[in-house]
């Protein structure tokens, strides 16, 4: 499948800049770099207060869509470190690797297919050692030419145990697939599931990048969603076919625009070691169409490979058929940091309103890092604030909200709408009158009166209205 016919330079990202989603994220509390008193630590980043809603409230998103609304999905949170001996069985260890590139000069080290001018170049190019003096590849910072290709493998590893030799390195897992592939036998006897049915998993995976970087999209340190099908292997391909617009629908579902996403078929020489077939769900990021999703054929090779490695049983039996079986896999893997980055980035637009700039973050509520401000026109009545705290209170026990009174109300009101607020109820002299408060709505800005006591229940009905 060739990417979907869209010219690439016709669709323009949501921001032009990828610095303005990054000081946004640095000055309202999303996004920080990780241990940045010391002067930080590449591809590594923390999140902030209103970052942790929004990772949080998209993992929580995926679990409903692939876990909590299906009866063939079951949740699983396998650990970080496994027997090293998953990784050799799992390929990892031999080929989960890209191509290193070194200038002798300066000692810089360089992915080889992140240089400018390899945009065109076939995995079979990437792995051929003549390939930098082919093309005269030179070092970007001192034109030295750049040392041949040499393959670098991206797990990171440690000592189990007290002492530090080769016998008792573990590896910290690079995919979260492997916990559910050895725990395939325990999940499906014990939930007693019929194939076709899945394994989801959402977890911190770990890869040591050569050339990390464009803020959260590629880390050393990151979170995966990742759910893996176990079916017949001749319903494979169309439990492929299957995933494919359920996956690109979530997106759209949260926001996405439509026209910023695309497929994209891997060549047959860029397949990952374990995949028959894959396709990239691509967002068009600031730095033009990458991945953010890979949906994955990967065949009986991860329970065929197991099965041959550990002598244990890992096939199905299928009781209506009689047969047993290696099931095949369809994988559907999501990076956490990276949808959220995605909802960040898409949602973000700049509007005039009255002569002035006002920045909004249109997120779908269930992604709002708060659902509601709740704001007092007067800070200096304490009835004013006491009544704020009621309602605060009270809508707190179901959802995030959130008190401001450091600003004017129309200072306020903009500085919700930056974070993607969706609605903020403003207590004014009124209120203590006619128990009534406003509900003003982010994207409209229209502006309603309605009884406190029905703020709540107007606010979960919008909520429920909208969930996908
Ligand atoms: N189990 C298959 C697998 O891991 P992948 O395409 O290598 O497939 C799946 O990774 C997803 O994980 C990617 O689409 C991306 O969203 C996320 N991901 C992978 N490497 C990442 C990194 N270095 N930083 C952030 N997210 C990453």
């Amino acid at each position: 499948m060739t990417p979907d016919a869209i010219d690439p330079n016709a669709v323009a990202p949501a921001v032009a800049n990828l610095e303005t989603i990054v000081s946004l994220s640095k000055r309202r509390g999303f996004i920080f770099p990780s241990s940045e008193i010391y002067g930080g630590i590449n591809a590594v980043w923390d999140y902030g207060p209103l970052g942790v809603e929004l990772k949080n409230n998209v993992k929580r998103a995926w679990w409903r869509a692939m876990v909590q609304d299906r009866d063939d999905i079951v949740g699983l949170d396998a650990g970080i470190l496994m027997h090293p001996q998953v990784w050799v069985t799992s390929g990892h260890v031999g080929s989960f690797s890209d191509p290193l590139v070194e200038c002798s000069t300066c000692h810089r080290r360089f992915r080889l297919d992140e240089l400018p001018g390899t945009e065109d170049l076939s995995q079979t190019d990437l792995r051929d050692e003549s390939i930098t003096a082919r093309l005269g590849l030179k070092c970007p910072f001192d034109e030295t030419l750049l040392s041949a290709p040499r393959r670098f493998n991206l797990m990171f590893t440690s000592h189990m145990g007290p002492v530090e030799d080769d016998g008792n390195v573990v590896y910290f897992r690079p995919e979260t697939a492997q916990g559910s592939y050895v725990n395939f036998k325990n999940v499906q006897q014990s939930s007693r599931k019929k194939i076709p049915f899945g394994i989801a998993q959402i977890g911190k995976s770990f890869r040591n990048e050569i050339s990390p970087g464009n803020f959260v999209f590629r880390m050393r340190e990151f979170e995966q969603m990742e759910m893996q099908y176990f079916v017949r292997p001749e319903s494979a391909a169309d439990a492929f076919e299957m995933w494919l617009p359920k996956r690109r629908a979530w997106y759209e579902a949260y926001g996405v625009t439509p026209s910023r996403l695309r497929f994209r078929e891997h060549a047959s020489d860029e397949l990952a070691h374990y995949a028959k077939k894959a396709i990239d769900v691509e967002y068009r990021f600031p730095f033009g169409w990458k991945e953010l999703e890979g949906i994955h054929n990967r065949g009986d090779f991860d329970l065929g490979n197991h099965q041959r490695a550990s002598g244990e049983n890992l096939e199905y039996f299928d009781q209506a058929s009689g047969e047993h079986f290696i099931p095949w896999i369809v994988e559907t893997a999501a990076g956490a940091d990276r949808a959220a980055f995605t909802f960040l980035i898409d949602s973000y637009r700049e509007e005039e309103v009255r002569g002035e700039t006002r920045v909004v973050l249109g997120l779908h509520p269930d992604l709002a890092p708060y659902k509601v401000a709740v704001l007092p026109l007067l800070k200096k009545r304490p009835e004013i604030v006491e009544l704020c705290h009621r309602l605060l209170g009270d809508l707190k026990r179901d959802i995030m909200a959130v008190y401001d009174d450091t600003a004017a109300i129309g200072k306020l009101y903009r500085r919700q709408d930056e974070i993607g607020t969706p609605w903020c109820v403003t207590v004014d002299v009124d209120s203590l009158e006619d128990g009534a408060v406003t509900i003003r709505d982010r994207d409209s800005m229209t502006q309603e009166r309605v009884p406190v006591e029905g703020v709540k229940r107007l606010i979960l009905d919008r909520m429920a209205a909208i969930r996908p």
